[in-house]
């Protein structure tokens, strides 16, 4: 097998398992001696932290200083010297990120258009286009239903049923629109065992290598 590294996506609304299968996938990828780095958005840099305090509504910002701060902040994730996107691909190593520009074209999006969003995101040459994007798809009442299950997991400003409701629908709507960019995207249901979602999510993932 060629292990030429790639830059894989996991998104879906909140509760749909992506932890959970990213580990999964990381540990599947590795027993096929293919080197992986999990990371995620908002990240743990400074812009990242600031995103968590705007997303626990700690500061009080607009949509669009939103859109901006997650632009900002991937931007980071890409080029940051140490454990940047960029630098651990050239190092040979596969990255696989939790939510990246699907989630603002789907969430920032959903308030701003998708063109505002595009502009702050595909229009970056800073921020790279990813090799593939797993969608875990759940319905709103089974991401409630998870979310409720999580107690120790604070509630944010996003996690309510319209909003999730809203966001599914403009999930799809992105896919669509990227697809006809060239993007490739896989949509899995998530609704069912850990071990059926993981198993589908590798045979999906393993074609790109
Ligand atoms: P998470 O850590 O549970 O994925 O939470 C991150 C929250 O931030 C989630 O509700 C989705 C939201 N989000 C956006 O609205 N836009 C973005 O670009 C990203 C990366 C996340």
């Amino acid at each position: 097998m060629i292990n030429k590294s790639k830059f894989i996506v996991f998104e879906g609304i909140d509760g749909a398992g992506k932890t959970t299968q990213i580990n999964l996938l990381a540990a599947a990828l590795s027993k096929h001696n293919i080197a992986c780095s999990v990371t995620a958005e908002p990240t743990t840099l400074p812009s990242g932290k600031l995103l968590r305090q705007a997303l626990a509504g700690e500061i009080p910002t607009t949509a669009m200083e939103m859109a901006e701060m997650f632009a900002r902040d991937r931007v980071n994730h890409n080029v940051d010297k140490e454990q940047g996107i960029e630098k651990q691909l050239s190092d040979g190593i596969t990255v696989i990120s939790d939510r990246y520009y699907y989630s603002s074209l789907a969430y920032q999006g959903a308030e701003l258009g998708f063109d505002a969003v595009s502009a702050l995101n595909l229009e970056n040459p800073d921020i790279r286009t990813p090799d593939l994007c797993v969608f875990l798809d759940l319905t709103p009442e089974k991401s409630l239903e998870r979310i409720g299950a999580r107690v120790d997991v604070p509630r944010e400003i996003y996690e309510n049923y319209e909003y999730l409701e809203k966001t599914r629908k403009m999930f799809f709507d992105v896919f669509e629109r990227l697809k006809q960019r060239g993007e490739k995207i896989v949509i899995i249901d998530a609704s069912g065992s850990v071990d059926d979602i993981a198993a589908r999510i590798f045979d999906a993932v393993i074609q790109i290598f």
